[in-house]
């Protein structure tokens, strides 16, 4: 008796039961050996649509999205660049190209500063090489949508001359609506970090970063980022010192610069608090007479020893190499110590008053709405 070719399939030892057909009848045989090289085909072909759509769909939500090991790595920013808000047109272009002659190989610029034009003569009058440079420039909040921020950043990278920068921030944590100071509800931070993603793949800048984020907005960005964030630039000064949160950003692997790293000495400032100017404040003049420095150098000091880099802004020659010298001067662990009781906790920059958000939420001297006391910014 023949069996009939499912039946034979049905069966363990089907190379067996081929032979034994084989030989009483080819041309069964033959039907035989087609079924089951269908079978095997059909199989073959199931199995191969299954793994592409696996890798396509399931794969990439099944792992993490946050590729955080490569946050703070891979370039390394210079410790001290040169800062240009409120720097004047008529003086920002020598104060660039002083400061890069003298040994600054980093700039801190941005959009909203009206300035990076003459900042970008500057750098071309300097004539160093693009690739010793590290340049800065940052997304204002205007610009957050993703048509806006493409014409942003293609305008910072043409004023500024340098073809591609190498830091691109998100200048706050809060976006307008186009070409106004109006809050725009319907952009999140999310939103924008994926337009930032898209810059950075774009090639226009090497690394993308955020900046005057409280923790809870670092944490919304760091556990939604394809790319992360390179750095973190807020105010941070021996007078708002925020350890803690410096220290978080070490432990994510998120660079920190800080900015106003001379407290109130910026004159925009002047009126925000009642301190005295941290320049004239007795601590810092006793530990700068130990030091042998300035005040200034002193306090720039103790931002770079602590690991933060540091962006101190002049237009002045005598001050920008005296910042520069703030990089040869060392602190005991005695001293750090008693710096860090010289903290104030207080804020110089909140603007969050003025467009009525509450910024700085979970971090030293927030935001108050309903304090009357204003705070001009
Ligand atoms: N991301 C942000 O939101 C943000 C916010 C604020 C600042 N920033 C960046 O951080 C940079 C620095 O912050 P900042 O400009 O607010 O303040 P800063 O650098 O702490 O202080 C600047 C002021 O200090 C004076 N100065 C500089 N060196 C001095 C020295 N050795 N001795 C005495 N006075 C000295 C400058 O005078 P002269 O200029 O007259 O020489 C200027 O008035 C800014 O330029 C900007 O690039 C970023
Ligand atoms: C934070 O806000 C201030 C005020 O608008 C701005 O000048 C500064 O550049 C912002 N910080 C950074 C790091 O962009
Ligand atoms: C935000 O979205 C709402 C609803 O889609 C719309 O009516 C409103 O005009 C939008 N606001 C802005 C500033 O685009
Ligand atoms: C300061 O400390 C650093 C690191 O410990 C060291 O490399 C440097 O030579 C020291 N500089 C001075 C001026 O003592």
């Amino acid at each position: 008796m023949v069996l009939d070719a499912p039946q034979a399939l049905d069966q363990t030892g089907v190379l067996v039961i081929l032979r034994l057909l084989c030989h009483d009848n080819r041309k069964k045989c033959l039907r035989i050996k087609m079924i089951v090289f269908r079978v095997v085909f059909a199989a073959f072909l199931v199995c191969a649509t299954v793994y592409l759509i696996t890798i396509q769909y399931w794969l990439p939500t099944a792992t993490p999205p946050a590729k955080t090991e490569n946050c703070g790595t891979g370039l390394e920013i210079p410790p001290i660049g040169i800062g240009t808000w409120l720097s004047e047109r008529d003086k920002v272009a020598h104060a660039v190209e002083f400061a890069l002659k003298s040994g600054y190989n980093h700039i801190d610029a941005a959009l909203i500063y009206k300035n990076e034009d003459e900042t970008g003569k500057g750098i071309q009058s300097a004539g160093i090489p693009r690739d010793k440079l590290w340049v800065t420039s940052k997304l204002w909040n205007a610009d957050h949508r993703p048509t806006e921020a493409t014409i942003a950043i293609q305008k910072s990278v043409q004023d500024l001359g340098v073809g591609y920068l190498d830091l691109y921030l998100m200048h706050w944590p809060v976006a307008f609506v186009p070409g106004g100071n109006r809050v725009d509800e319907n952009t999140t931070i999310v939103d924008t970090w994926r337009v930032m993603e898209n810059i950075a793949r774009s090639g226009l800048t090497r690394k993308i970063g955020i900046s005057n984020f409280s923790k809870r907005d670092v944490e919304t960005i760091m556990s939604i980022c394809q790319v992360c964030p390179y750095a973190h630039e807020f105010e941070t000064h021996p007078y708002l010192q925020q350890q803690e949160f410096v220290d978080y950003h070490r432990d994510i692997g998120v660079k920190v610069i800080a900015y106003s790293p001379l407290a109130n000495t910026n004159p925009t400032y002047k009126g925000n608090t009642k301190l005295e100017p941290i320049l004239k404040d007795p601590f810092w003049v006793k530990l700068a007479e130990k030091k042998d420095a300035t005040i200034a150098q002193t306090i720039l000091a103790w931002g770079h020893q602590r690991g933060t880099v540091i962006i101190p802004k002049s237009v002045h020659e005598k001050y920008i190499i005296e910042n520069l010298d703030a990089l040869n001067i060392n602190f005991t662990e005695t001293e750090m110590k008693d710096i860090a009781k010289q903290d104030k906790r207080v804020r110089m920059n909140n603007p969050g008053k003025k467009w009525g958000i509450k910024l700085f939420a979970d971090l030293d001297d927030p935001t108050q709405l309903d304090d009357d006391d204003d705070k001009e910014l």
